[in-house]
């Protein structure tokens, strides 16, 4: 049987997109390799979004071309695809690049991708950068159930694409515009994950609180209707969504948040910065004091919300001042984990050619102080877990005899004893201690409090 390994970067899009495009494989008699050694067929499912992340690209195919050479003197082939963002905003140009190329697809043609293989048979780096997002769902076959197995939380993605032109973002362009699967579609495609183990779905979108999918009443479903349908699917025990754009938390979600125990109380929202001004030459198209005040909301309508962030440091034109406000944000939010990055210039986006783009020294030095800030804040989220009950889905054995590893509602792993639970059990537990990165935690006794925060 012929094998094909797929290594996926960047976001969970592409993570998603890589089971799927295994399964299109699977179809055409591929079987999964664990190594590109072991593969006839590698698939890098990349990342565009910084600069480093689109060039680790080019040291992989380095890396494939010395292989691919060696095994054709050995009278093995080895064919080797590019999918993925950098697939979308380069696509001739890799292969130009790098002539170990065989194809390049980009995120709306997977559902081409055997008749872009046929057709590289004969005509070697065939590109296929044509987006086709809504085909591309109907076309593509549902998740198979082996893959499924592996876990007990899966991603579905509900939602392609961004209207919102952030002046530093690539994703508009290697995306394209936001569409929305059909309501009927997601709910069937959950179900078949919730049958074969699933308990966790996460739905996720590059804009995913825009979801407007067309509903089985042929109206425009909100993203709070659909989660409300899917908390009404059987073995459904939590829900989440990601990432999420501060225009776009309609006070319908917040309801939602309130009314629906499944959906987690753990929410992604970049802000990327503090300063109006810099907000504004970003075009965010909201202000701090109205993150602010939507932050207020959401923690109205759920008490024990937990927020994290995105940021982006040395956006052209940010002064001492400017990053000064996004500190003070930060330290009046108080993340509970967050992920931030010295700006990257990328072609094509306005920012890139903007006046005033900042030293990388000083983007450096930035970056570190409010790493530093954002990692207390994280610390302080964990530590507060310490003597509380709280809720764990069990993901596997742990690391040590008679413990299981799983996550707490606001994803972070726990070390737990004592417990009479199997995978995919949520248990009621009380935490101990924490370590850097995880949490320990022991069994509760039945009764008192026990199941009270359980999901
Ligand atoms: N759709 C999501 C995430 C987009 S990409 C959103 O709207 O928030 C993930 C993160 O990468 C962004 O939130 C931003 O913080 C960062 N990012 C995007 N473009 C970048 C660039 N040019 N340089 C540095 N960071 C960037
Ligand atoms: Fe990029 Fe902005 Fe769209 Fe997010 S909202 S994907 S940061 S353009
Ligand atoms: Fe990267 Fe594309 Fe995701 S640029 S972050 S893989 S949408």
């Amino acid at each position: 049987m012929k094998k094909a390994f797929i290594k996926s970067y960047g976001c969970q899009m592409n993570v998603y997109d890589s089971g799927r495009m295994a399964d299109v494989m699977a179809a055409e008699g591929y079987g999964e390799a664990t190594t590109p050694e072991e593969a006839d067929l590698v698939i890098l499912n990349t990342c565009h979004i910084r600069e480093r992340a689109a060039e680790k690209v080019y040291s992989e195919l380095g890396r494939l071309n010395v292989m691919k050479r060696e095994r054709a003197a050995e009278g093995r082939e080895t064919r080797v695809v590019v999918a993925g963002c950098v697939a979308q905003a380069e696509g001739r140009e890799i292969v130009r690049r790098a002539p170990v190329v065989d194809a390049v697809v980009g995120p709306g043609g997977y559902h081409r991708l055997p008749a872009l293989l046929r057709e590289a048979e004969t005509r070697p780096g065939a590109v296929d950068a044509e987006f086709d997002q809504v085909e591309k769902f109907a076309a593509l076959p549902r998740p198979s159930p082996e893959r499924i197995r592996r876990g007990v939380s899966a991603f579905l993605t509900v939602q392609e694409g961004c209207d919102k032109f952030c002046a530093f973002c690539v994703v508009p362009y290697t995306r394209g515009a936001e569409m929305s699967r059909p309501v009927a579609a997601l709910l069937e495609e959950a179900r078949g994950l919730l049958a074969s183990g699933v308990r966790e779905l996460t739905l996720i979108g590059q804009n995913v609180n825009a979801y407007h999918g067309e509903g089985p009443d042929g109206r425009a479903w909100s993203l709070a209707r659909l989660l409300e349908a899917l908390a009404g699917l059987p073995g459904v025990a939590r829900l989440r969504y990601t990432t999420s754009h501060p225009l776009d938390m309609t006070d319908d979600l917040l309801a939602a948040h309130a009314a629906i125990p499944a959906l987690m109380p753990y929410l992604h929202l970049p802000v990327q910065a503090g300063s109006d001004r810099i907000l504004k030459a970003m075009n965010r198209r909201h202000d701090a004091a109205t993150y602010r005040r939507l932050i207020d909301r959401i923690r109205a309508a759920r008490p024990d919300m937990a927020l994290s962030s995105d940021f982006i440091v040395g956006f052209p034109g940010e002064t001492e001042a400017d990053f000064e406000a996004t500190m003070q944000l930060v330290r009046d939010v108080g993340f509970a984990a967050s992920f931030s990055f010295k700006y990257s210039p990328r072609p094509g986006t306005p920012a890139a050619d903007a006046a005033g783009q900042v030293p990388a020294a000083v983007m450096d030095a930035r970056l570190q102080v409010l790493q530093a800030q954002l990692e207390i804040d994280r610390q302080r989220h964990m530590r507060a877990m310490v003597g509380r009950t709280t809720s764990v889905l069990i993901e596997r054995a742990g690391r040590h005899p008679g413990q299981l590893t799983g996550k707490t509602p606001y994803l972070h792993q726990v070390q737990a004893t004592g417990l009479a639970a199997a995978i995919g059990d949520v248990v009621a537990v009380r935490v101990t201690e924490t370590a850097p990165n995880s949490l320990f935690a022991e069994a509760v006794l039945a009764g008192g409090d026990a199941g009270r925060e359980a999901a």
